[in-house]
């Protein structure tokens, strides 16, 4: 006899229809490689006439959510409407129901994870997120059962398809922040409230749930250090250019032993390293473990089919399960639950990195004197100084990159510098990640 697993879908938007395709028109491989057919079987949307372009069968959609996360007959939900309101509750009720659930809400699970959970876990129910962080990238499978031996150092990468459309459109063509958010907006990755993106939440929301599962952690988003990139302009692009080096948001954890950096900005990568070459909308996290080294996922970070790809796994990896009555066998965050940690996020102003400052300043002696001298008096040491032309107001443009210095020491020199008179703008502060020189400075 075929076994079926029946799969009720909450949101047919973007990512919902493009679960919607690969279900109905990829159903007859996905039935080859789980030996069951997985049927969607309803579809709750508040727009049940729009055309999706896919020929549905009759009488699956409804307009009522609830009605299908209490409907006997369906073994998985899958929900898709996001945000933390409805969606929250609708899975709620999953979960209460003895539901499996499948959510790509990533400011859900970031927020309210643990809670959800929790609860999964009292009920005996799956509840899975891989969509959440990466788009189609497995990293959450990645880290919970690839890198399940490893003890993992650090994961860096590129978490937000717009962020890194609109930095590559700027240092390609010149582009002003304004036009290229209006692009990538109009291909459909930015959320529906761009400065989510911009404003680096969107990538601490990942950066979040990645962490917890690397660490065993329960992370508090607010303890997450979050710097977008709306303050990002061509001259520091171009500056970092000829410095061999892109500027990305960056997603940053390193587990420090007692403590965890876990912080979202825009920092400078040498052409060295592989996620700086990653454009476009493209996602890419470096992870280090102790044993396998470094390894770099890659992929689409947006966009309906490759977020629908890692749904649809999560689907069929719960419907493997449940054909041999399984549920629970790896945890949801990784650890079980009673082996979480208490590690706590370092506070921004304790970490240690390299820096890159721009100062507009009066053209006249005595001035680099002056800006050497307080960050002389706040021990952080200079790498590279560099003058540029004369810009529009009169000013000319300073241009240091650091050694390895104290982000508190950092702000009070540069809290100093911004009151001298002949400084005319505020100095602009870009971190710069780079691992291996940090390695080679401590040996
Ligand atoms: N707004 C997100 C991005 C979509 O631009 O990456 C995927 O989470």
């Amino acid at each position: 006899m075929i076994k079926k697993i029946n799969i009720g879908l909450l949101g047919c938007g973007t990512v919902g229809t493009g679960v919607a395709k690969i279900l109905i028109e990829n159903k007859k491989l996905i039935a080859s490689r789980v030996g069951a057919k997985l049927i969607l079987k309803r579809i709750a949307d508040i727009d049940i006439k729009k055309d999706r372009g896919i020929v549905f069968d009759d009488g699956l959609f409804t307009k009522d959510a609830r009605e299908i996360v209490s409907d006997p007959e369906i073994d998985i939900i899958v929900e898709m409407i996001g945000g933390k309101g409805i969606a929250k509750e609708l899975i709620l009720k999953a979960i209460e129901n003895g539901k499996q659930v499948v959510t790509a809400n990533k400011a859900l699970i970031a927020d309210q994870g643990n809670f959800l959970i929790k609860k999964a876990e009292a009920k005996g129910v799956d509840l899975a997120f891989e969509a959440s962080v990466g788009g189609c990238m497995p990293i959450v499978k990645t880290i919970r059962e690839s890198l399940v031996g490893d003890k993992i150092k650090s994961m860096t990468g590129i978490l937000n398809g717009t962020c890194n459309y609109i930095l590559t459109k700027i240092g390609d063509d010149g582009s002003t922040f304004k036009e290229a958010l209006k692009q990538a907006q109009s291909k459909g990755f930015a959320e529906a409230d761009p400065t989510l993106d911009i404003e680096g939440y969107d990538t601490s929301h990942k950066l979040a749930i990645i962490s917890s599962l690397a660490y065993g952690m329960e992370i508090n988003l607010d303890d997450i250090y979050t710097e977008g990139i709306s303050r990002i302009s061509s001259i520091d692009i171009e500056c970092a250019k000829e410095f061999n080096f892109k500027i990305k948001l960056l997603a940053i954890s390193k587990n420090r032993g007692s403590t965890v950096e876990a912080r979202v900005h825009p920092a400078m990568i040498s052409f060295d390293n592989l996620v700086s070459s990653v454009n476009g909308s493209m996602n890419a996290v470096e992870i280090i473990g102790d044993a396998v080294g470094s390894m770099v996922l890659y992929g689409h970070g947006a966009g309906m089919m490759p977020t629908a790809s890692a749904v649809v796994s999560d689907i069929v990896d719960i419907a493997r399960n449940l054909l041999f009555n399984i549920t629970g066998r790896i945890p949801i965050l990784s650890y079980q639950s009673d082996k979480m940690s208490n590690i706590s996020v370092l506070p921004i102003d304790e970490i240690h990195t390299y820096y890159y400052f721009r100062f507009s300043v009066l053209d006249r002696a005595g001035v680099l004197a002056k800006i050497a001298g307080i960050l002389g008096a706040y021990s952080i040491s200079l790498k590279y100084v560099t003058q540029k032309g004369l810009q529009s107001n009169g000013s000319i443009t300073i241009v240091m990159f650091t050694h390895l210095a104290k982000e508190a020491d950092v702000k009070k020199a540069l809290s100093e510098i911004s009151f001298l008179d002949v400084v005319t703008d505020s100095p602009v502060l870009i971190r710069i990640e780079d691992d291996l020189e940090e390695e080679k400075e401590e040996e």
